[in-house]
């Protein structure tokens, strides 16, 4: 076996952030760049001697090419078996199921996510352990250690290897196996859903659904479900193929980036039902017929409705939810007599409560849902819960919700993002607040009184790890809060993300929309943290 030992210096900007290192590709391109960071990863690992990785990715520009360097790096390294999804493509739920059902030792993500992709936009690398999730915390900062004393990396003096065609081959003494990328994780769906019950709501002329893959990595999951095994008419799936720079498009299921879709279900003569997903297929937005569904509201149905689907039909350990994510999920937890978990920002920390069993659905207001069927929140996963719901209850989106409202009450919720503002005012802002918090409690302003104040910190149940200053919270006595958070997926300068909350039990008061009900809150909050001081911005980027 031909391998190479290529001496290296570190980087001193690779700290992964909420999920993996993300980078503009002009940074990846450096020399020895992914390099260092992939063998930081393998230093930082034991025991993977002859055992199975997995790799893929979701197709954005240098997917490939950095594909041809991990494996070459892994079988230097000493992996038995590398298992790459074809074309190098795979969704990270995707790979979180095949990590599982093949007992890898872990697999390596390469994704920016929803971040634009293309030769001067993101790209990311992310490591999941054997249990399917996001590396934890420590293994995380171990590889960021790892990567600041780095002197040399091991790679194989090897041709590329065919990633277009199934089968396998050998790369020195590691087996390479292109796998098919659909067809573990459609089959995983097929077990959890009523895939007869959908396909008969699909097929009964009556229904119409429109999923937008964005023109990133769920496209071929998406046909191979929805229009192959469920029936629904070809062209159900939009901009369905993965292209390197997603069309140009930011491939983020927001109201926002989502445009299309949008303005088609917003439109006349719109669809019953439309979703769309991410960059990588983790994240997903439900709409009705003119009708948005809150992503914290989703996960609080999702729970209500659990039971109407014959993976969950024995009910729920528990839910968790990110700190940020509304309480509407506390309150179906409370009224099922199951626990409510509340973590920080990023699945890694659901990982845990998941192995444990302590819980079965977890969600994050970011269009996040997911459940213990993989160990990543699913894009798609989510669109087939709400399918499923809709078929087994015969109502629309819209009806759904309202009834849900109107059994437990309605979490407004927005958040605001303010992007890629100046890196040095944001922290600014942050550290005033922070230098504000023991005073706040007991403050009157208008309709509210602090009830408490204070930078999020959270001690895993599981194993006691303890992550700080995760959000600052500032909580009312009539239960509506707000939270700041500066954004560790971004690549430009900061991002500060503002999240606003308030309860209305009312039912008569449920048809408002959440910035006009929130408008009050948000006044407070632009006052309190001078955001349009610090940020020089009028208003924030995307709401919502
Ligand atoms: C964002 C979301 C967070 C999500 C992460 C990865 O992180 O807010 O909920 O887990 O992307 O998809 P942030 O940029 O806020 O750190
Ligand atoms: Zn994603």
């Amino acid at each position: 076996m031909n391998v190479t030992t290529i001496s290296t210096t570190p980087y001193t900007d690779q700290k992964p952030g909420t999920s993996g290192l993300r980078k503009k590709v002009p940074t990846f391109q450096q020399p020895n760049y992914l390099e260092n960071f992939v063998q930081s990863i393998f230093d930082s690992l034991q025991g993977y001697r002859g055992a199975t990785l997995v790799v893929g990715g979701d197709g954005r520009y240098y997917n490939r090419e950095a594909i041809q360097i991990i494996l070459k790096m892994a079988a230097a390294n000493g992996f038995g078996r590398i298992l790459v999804g074809q074309n190098g493509i795979l969704s990270t739920p995707a790979v979180s199921c095949i990590i599982r059902k093949h007992n890898a030792f872990g697999g390596i993500v390469l994704s920016a996510s929803h971040n634009p992709g293309g030769p001067t936009e993101d790209f990311g690398i992310k490591y999941n352990i054997g249990n399917g999730g996001p590396a934890p915390e420590k293994v995380t900062s171990a590889i960021f250690d790892r990567t600041k004393t780095l002197s040399e990396y091991a790679i194989l003096a090897a041709g590329d290897v065919d990633l277009d065609r199934l089968g396998t081959t050998q790369l020195g003494n590691t087996t390479i196996e292109i796998v098919d990328a659909v067809v573990d994780y459609a089959e995983l769906m097929e077990s959890l859903f009523d895939f007869d019950k959908i396909r008969k709501l699909l097929t009964s002329g009556n229904f119409r659904m429109c999923m937008d893959s964005l023109h990133a990595v769920t496209g071929p999951y998406a046909t191979a479900i929805f229009e192959g095994k469920l029936g629904a008419p070809s062209g159900t799936v939009q901009n369905g193929t993965p292209l390197e720079d997603f069309g140009g498009g930011h491939p983020d299921p927001n109201l926002v980036y989502a445009r299309d879709l949008v303005e088609l279900l917003f439109g006349d003569n719109a669809p019953d039902f439309g979703a769309a997903s991410d960059g990588d297929g983790d994240r997903n937005m439900i709409l009705g017929r003119q009708f948005f569904v809150n992503p914290s509201d989703s996960l609080a149905i999702l729970a209500a409705n659990a039971t109407l689907v014959p993976g969950y039909r024995n009910g729920l350990a528990g839910v968790a939810r990110s700190m940020p994510t509304s309480a509407a999920v506390d309150r179906v937890a409370a009224k099922l007599g199951i626990d409510c978990y509340e973590t920080p920002t990023g699945w890694k920390f659901f990982g845990n409560l998941l192995d444990a069993g302590k819980a079965t659905l977890c969600g994050e207001e970011s269009f996040g849902t997911g459940s213990d069927h993989v160990r990543e929140k699913d894009g798609l996963w989510a669109v087939l819960f709400w399918l499923n719901i809709l078929a087994a209850t015969g109502k629309s989106v819209e009806e759904i919700c309202q009834e849900h409202w109107a059994a437990y009450g309605r979490n407004y919720y927005s958040r605001h993002d303010y992007e890629a503002v100046d890196k040095q005012s944001a922290a600014e802002l942050m550290e005033r607040l922070r230098g504000m918090l023991c005073d706040l409690p007991g403050k009157e302003w208008g309709p509210f009184e602090v009830e408490y104040a204070d930078d999020f910190s959270y001690t895993d149940p599981v194993d006691g790890s303890v992550a700080e200053k995760q959000g600052i919270r500032i909580g009312m006595t009539d239960g509506s809060r707000m939270v700041f958070r500066l954004s560790g997926t971004g690549t430009q300068g900061a991002t500060l993300r503002l999240y606003l909350e308030s309860f209305e039990p009312d039912s008569a008061k449920h048809h408002l929309d959440p910035q006009t009900a929130l408008a009050s809150l948000i006044a407070l909050a632009d006052e309190l943290a001078k955001i349009r001081k610090f940020t020089g911005r009028e208003k924030p980027t995307v709401t919502t």
